[in-house]
């Protein structure tokens, strides 16, 4: 088994690597003057099963193509087997047509990803469950809940709930609900435009409490930032956000400082960015150590469902 890193996300692919007491394939990975991508192996990878890492954040198109290069010089080098580990799958929010005359995205990088050779997929909170159906090949499915829950319960607050900020976060919500043993409420969110998030009401009572408001992305902090306004105008005492993803683009960090959150807490399946670290109000916790068991227990052909049992 054998650990290949796209340029991504290299200081997690380190962390997997020294989890994992392995090294990284030793590669170029480069860009012409025109800004196509050059992809080399330098060493011998026939016969090895290699877990390909590279998330599809910012520059998404850039490090979408540079993954699927490196999955066609894998297959050209004669890999075994090729596992598209992918921390955070970009262009998976387009999963299906909401207005007419539209791409579904996640289906076309699905396919993209597939036909370029990778056999396996290993990813982090995919913005949609049923996205894993839109591979052709077996999806080992991750869930940063175990990083972000044992954060929250050493944090030992009083009086939680946990939010969801919108109706298509119930189901994640409610996990979360469910392992900290605390009530749910929902934000019914209305979008008129792309990246721009308008909180409506709230269904359940915040006041007085902390509120754990729980997302897979925050992208603009549009959603999460009017979300914890919306929590704060209704007598909430804390807001706290948990996101896996901080893909943090445009206005994100402006709006993450000047808003009503007490904190956020993301993962590193996307790299911080210097202004985000500069701002203060972002803490970052690391999915490695799970995301290189994960590694380790497909390439011994162990359950990875029995980490989140
Ligand atoms: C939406 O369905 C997602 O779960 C996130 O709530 C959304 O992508 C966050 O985007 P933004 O931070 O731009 O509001």
């Amino acid at each position: 088994m054998k650990l290949l890193s796209g340029n991504s996300n290299k200081p997690l692919s380190k962390n997997i690597a020294k989890y994992l007491k392995s090294k990284l394939v030793n590669s170029s990975i480069r860009n012409f003057s025109d800004g196509e991508i050059y992809v080399e192996i330098n060493e011998n990878i026939r016969g090895n099963s290699i877990f390909i890492i590279q998330s599809v954040s910012s520059p998404a198109n850039d490090n979408l193509m540079e993954l699927l290069l490196c999955i066609d010089a894998l297959k050209r080098s004669s890999a075994k087997n090729i596992t598209a580990v992918i921390p955070y799958f970009g262009y998976a929010r387009q999963d299906r047509k909401v207005v007419p005359r539209t791409a579904i995205s996640a289906k076309l990088v699905s396919d993209l990803i597939t036909n370029a050779g990778a056999n396996r997929i290993l990813s982090v909170d995919l913005h949609a469950g049923q996205i894993q159906g839109f591979f052709n090949v077996p999806v080992d499915h991750l869930f940063a809940i175990n990083v972000l829950i044992e954060y929250i319960k050493e944090q030992k607050f009083e009086n939680m709930i946990v939010i969801s900020p919108d109706a298509g976060g119930v189901e994640r919500a409610r996990a979360y609900a469910k392992r900290l043993d605390t009530s749910l409420a929902i934000i019914d969110k209305r979008r008129d435009i792309p990246n721009e998030a308008k909180a409506m009401n709230i269904i359940g009572d915040v006041s007085g409490k902390t509120c754990l408001l729980v997302d897979d992305i925050v992208d603009t902090a549009g959603t999460l930032c009017t979300a914890a306004s919306a929590l704060k105008d209704h007598g909430a005492e804390k807001v706290i956000a948990y996101c896996t993803h901080p893909v943090l683009s445009g206005p994100a960090i402006d709006r993450i400082t000047e808003s009503n959150l007490d904190e956020l807490v993301v993962t590193d399946t996307v790299p911080l960015s210097e202004a985000a670290i500069a701002s203060g109000r972002i803490r970052q916790l690391s999915m490695a150590s799970m995301l290189a068991e994960s590694i380790r227990r497909v390439s011994n052909e162990e359950s990875i469902s029995a980490m989140f049992r």
